[in-house]
């Protein structure tokens, strides 16, 4: 199997937030698309190990913030590579926020889009959590980051949580 053809599928960059109790909490996630428009339905895969997964479970409401080309990288640092399991870490410490229908968003974002959570799927690694859009919010109109471009021109790496993830030979 050639598993570089996965590689093909496109996808953008999105941070996915919620909180935990009074404190806001995310990560960073590819695996986000749109899946009806009546009603207005997004999922979003994410891994059972990532803090993020029980949050989202337990407020039962998440938000999706897309990422630009211009975005500070610092933010996929923050929400992408450590993890809101170490109570000491906070992911808006450095990252701009702005609260969207009572939910936390990625301020430096084309925009969020607000969901309550209607149903989820075990995925085995992963649960696919299906959202019901609540509300939308344009920030900027800067292009949306691809996952491509944060490969290509970023030089970005994707971590063992993410679901396209692949051992490096
Ligand atoms: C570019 C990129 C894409 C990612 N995509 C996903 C994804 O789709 N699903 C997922 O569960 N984790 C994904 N991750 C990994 C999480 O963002 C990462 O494990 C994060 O540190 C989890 O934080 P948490 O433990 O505070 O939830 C991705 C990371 C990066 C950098």
């Amino acid at each position: 199997m050639d598993a570089t053809v996965l590689y093909d599928l496109s996808y953008g960059v999105y941070a996915i937030t919620t909180w935990d109790e009074g404190r806001a909490v995310g990560c960073i996630a590819n695996s986000v698309m749109q899946i009806t428009a009546s009603p207005m339905t997004i999922a979003v895969s994410v891994n059972k190990d990532n803090y993020t997964n029980g949050c989202i479970l337990r407020s039962e409401k998440f938000a999706v913030s897309i990422l630009t080309e211009q975005s500070n990288p610092r933010i996929i640092g923050a929400f992408g590579f450590q993890s809101a399991a170490d109570p000491a870490v906070e992911k808006f410490a450095e990252v701009g926020q702005k609260l969207v229908n009572f939910l936390p968003a990625v301020a430096d974002s084309c925009g969020v889009i607000t969901c309550k959570l209607i149903d989820s799927h075990d995925c085995g690694t992963h649960t696919i959590f299906i959202g019901e859009v609540t509300g939308a919010e344009r920030f900027s109109t800067a292009a949306p980051m691809t996952y491509s471009y944060y490969h290509r021109v970023i030089k970005g790496k994707s971590p063992k949580n993410a679901p396209t993830y692949q051992p490096e030979d």
